[in-house]
């Protein structure tokens, strides 16, 4: 049976028929919002590089989060900016820093929303890489994880729902579920970044997190853009290392490998349409060369499609009204 008797197009006809064989859809609790807490600041600060996200203060994330729940948000993503940084990422694991002190305040208002902080010494480092660095200026991958096991078990005491770890370093996800086990956290999750690709579409939230690498880059712990069957291992080891939920990131130039991780795995799955992706809308929109609430539906469906459970996305707010 072939054309003329099979006609597709029967089915697109009407609005109607189009949404009852529509095989994906977004919902509000598909998306994650990120937000910056910051502990040097009075105000909420726009970032230049991602207009409509701002650096903002604990009492601002709480304001969010009320709004979240409104909105019917999957949960929030927490990021710190912290008054001072050294060289050991100190203040990644300091109880009165921005992540747990909105984590506190924020269970406390709303208890009930879901809420995730990202784990990584980045922001909290005078160099900007996401570890501790060795005499010869190399990230040393055992010592880090003293420091990322300290920063989870921080998050975990201040009440977070979920942590995840999002520098690369070999055995972060066994170490931080040790050290969660270790001190009864047994029921903190762990959402691990598990395949990150060191990314040039990051650059926008180094601006928003102000953790931009002062020399070289993160080539030597993220993923090689060229791989593909290097993303089963990592998601592998984190599976085997304890960690609840995988993530790929970026999302859009990685769809292929967010089908791949899906199909070989069975643990809940997230993309990161991260910060480079959430600026070339902007800008394509404020230009006038794209519509903007189609553009942002079409690409949420897309990593939908390609098989995220959620979805960590700075237009979530937007995309609420848009979907
Ligand atoms: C590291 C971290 C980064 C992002 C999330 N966690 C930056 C990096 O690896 O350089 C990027 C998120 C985005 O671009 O939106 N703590």
């Amino acid at each position: 049976m072939s054309f003329p008797t099979e006609r597709p197009r029967r089915l697109r006809r009407t609005p109607g028929l189009r949404t009852l064989v529509r095989e994906t859809t977004v919902a509000p609790s598909d998306f994650i919002l990120p937000l910056f807490v910051s502990e040097a600041i009075t105000e909420k600060r726009p970032i230049g590089t991602m207009p409509g996200v701002f650096q903002i203060t604990v009492a601002d994330a709480v304001a969010e989060a009320r709004e979240a729940v409104a909105l019917g948000l999957g949960g929030l993503i927490l990021f710190g900016l912290p008054k001072a940084k050294d060289a050991r990422g100190t203040a990644a694991y300091d109880p009165n820093g921005p992540v747990p002190k909105a984590v506190a305040a924020i269970k406390d208002a709303v208890p009930e929303l879901v809420v995730m902080t990202d784990v990584c010494v980045d922001e909290y480092t005078d160099h900007g890489h996401c570890g501790i660095l060795t005499a010869e200026g190399e990230v040393d991958n055992d010592a880090t994880l003293e420091v990322l096991a300290q920063a989870a078990l921080c998050h975990a005491r201040a009440g977070a729902d979920v942590v995840a770890p999002s520098d690369m370093m070999d055995g972060r996800v066994g170490a931080i579920r040790k050290a969660l086990d270790g001190e009864g956290f047994t029921g903190t999750a762990i959402l691990s970044y598990a395949v990150k690709y060191a990314s040039a579409f990051y650059g926008p939230f180094r601006e928003a997190a102000e953790c931009a690498p002062k020399f070289g880059d993160r080539a030597g712990y993220q993923m090689d853009p060229g791989n593909a069957r290097e993303a089963m291992r990592e998601a592998r080891l984190d599976v085997e290392e304890g960690a609840d939920m995988l993530m790929v990131k970026p999302g859009l130039p990685y769809l292929d490998i967010l089908h791949r991780v899906r199909e070989a795995f069975d643990l809940p799955l997230g993309a990161y349409n991260v910060s480079g992706e959430y600026a070339m809308i902007k800008a394509a929109a404020a230009a006038g060369m794209i519509d903007e609430p189609r553009a942002v539906r079409e690409l949420l469906l897309s990593l939908r499609r390609a098989g995220a459970d959620f979805i960590l996305t700075y237009h979530a707010k937007d995309a609420v009204k848009w979907i």
